[in-house]
C-alpha cells in the first residue's frame, strides 16, 4: 500500500530560483535563505521519497485565462520546465508518476472532487524553486512527482476549507493504491506578499507565526479563516497559503512540526518552510 509519510510546505519565491540558477547563494542577501534548507535537504535525502505530490500555483505559464481550473492534477509521464520573467530555469525535466496520478484523478473525483484532468503542461517556479530547495541541482529530481495545481491567481480562489478537505481525499486515495510506495505531500507558496497595486511590498509577520502555530496546533480552525482575510491580513498573493492546508489535511491530526523555518524578506515575500512527519 502507498503511504503519505511526510509533508513539506515552502514559498516558491522565483527570485530564489535565479539566485542558485545564477550563482548566488552564498551572496550576504541569500546565504542566511539557503541557510535556512540544509536540514531539510539532508533530511530529505535519508528519507528517500517515491513520489511527491505537489501542491502549487500556476503563474499564468501552464495556464491564462482561457482556462482556469480551480484543481488540476498532472496525470503525464514529464512535464517542462517554463516560467514568464526569467524564462525556463535550467533544471531537469520533472518526472510524472501517471499511474498513482490517474488512481488519485479517480478517487478524489468519485470524493465528489471535480479535478481538471491535465496530460501536458509546463511547470513554473511554483513548482520547481520548492524542488530546488530541497533537492538542490543534481542532474535529475531523485523522485518522481504529481503536479497538482490550484488556482489562487484569478479570482475566486477555492477557501482554505475546501482545500483542508481535499488533502483528506488525497491521503484516502493514495493509502488504497496498491504499490508499496513512500509519497510525500507538499504544499507551496506564500507566505505573506503582495506584488501589485497601493500595498505592495505588505508583508505581515505576525499572521504569518500565527498561520504556523495554528497550522501545527489549530489545522482544522485555521481551514476556517475566510479568503478575504488571507487577501487583507497577508496581501493579495498571501492567499498562496491556503495550498499548505492541502498538506495539513492530508496528514493525521497529530502529525509533528519536525523543522520550521521563517526568514524576512526575500524578494518581496515573507519565506515559510514546514516539515512535518506523519504519525503511522
Ligand atoms: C514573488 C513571489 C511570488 O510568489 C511570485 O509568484 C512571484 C514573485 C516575489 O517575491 O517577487
Ligand atoms: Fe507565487
Amino acid at each position: 500500500m502507498a503511504r503519505i509519510t511526510a509533508g513539506v510546505c515552502t514559498s516558491h519565491v522565483p527570485a530564489v530560483g535565479a539566485a542558485i540558477d545564477m550563482g548566488k547563494t552564498g551572496d550576504d542577501y541569500w546565504k542566511p535563505v539557503f541557510a535556512g534548507y540544509e536540514f531539510s535537504k539532508q533530511w530529505i535525502k535519508e528519507e528517500k521519497p517515491d513520489v511527491i505530490f505537489l501542491v502549487y500555483n500556476d503563474h499564468a505559464t501552464a495556464m491564462d485565462l482561457r482556462l482556469i481550473p480551480t484543481f488540476a492534477i498532472g496525470c503525464g509521464d514529464k512535464f517542462d520546465p517554463a516560467d514568464e520573467g526569467w524564462g525556463p530555469r535550467p533544471v531537469p525535466v520533472v518526472q510524472g508518476c501517471p499511474e498513482l496520478a490517474w488512481h488519485v484523478a479517480q478517487s478524489v473525483i468519485q470524493s465528489d472532487f471535480d479535478l481538471t484532468i491535465v496530460n501536458e503542461m509546463n511547470v513554473d517556479h511554483g513548482l520547481t524553486v520548492p524542488l530546488s530547495l530541497m533537492f538542490g541541482q543534481p542532474d535529475q529530481w531523485p523522485c518522481r512527482v504529481i503536479p497538482f495545481a490550484v488556482n489562487v491567481v484569478v479570482y475566486p480562489p477555492p477557501s482554505g476549507q475546501r482545500c483542508f478537505n481535499l488533502g483528506k481525499a488525497i491521503r484516502k486515495a493514495v493509502e488504497s493504491f496498491d504499490d508499496d510506495l513512500k509519497v510525500q505531500i507538499w504544499g507551496t507558496g506564500g507566505m505573506s506578499h503582495q506584488l501589485q497595486g497601493s500595498r505592495a511590498g505588505l508583508i505581515n509577520q505576525e499572521f504569518d507565526n500565527q498561520f504556523l502555530d495554528r497550522l501545527r496546533t489549530d489545522a482544522e480552525g485555521l481551514a476556517l479563516l475566510p479568503h478575504l482575510d488571507y487577501v487583507r491580513d497577508a496581501g493579495s498573493e498571501g492567499i498562496e497559503l491556503v495550498m499548505w492546508l492541502v498538506m495539513r489535511g492530508a496528514l493525521n491530526a497529530d502529525a509533528r512540526e519536525l523543522y520550521r523555518f521563517y526568514h524576512v524578506p526575500a524578494s518581496n515575500t515573507a519565506l515559510g518552510h514546514v516539515i512535518y512527519e506523519n504519525s503511522m
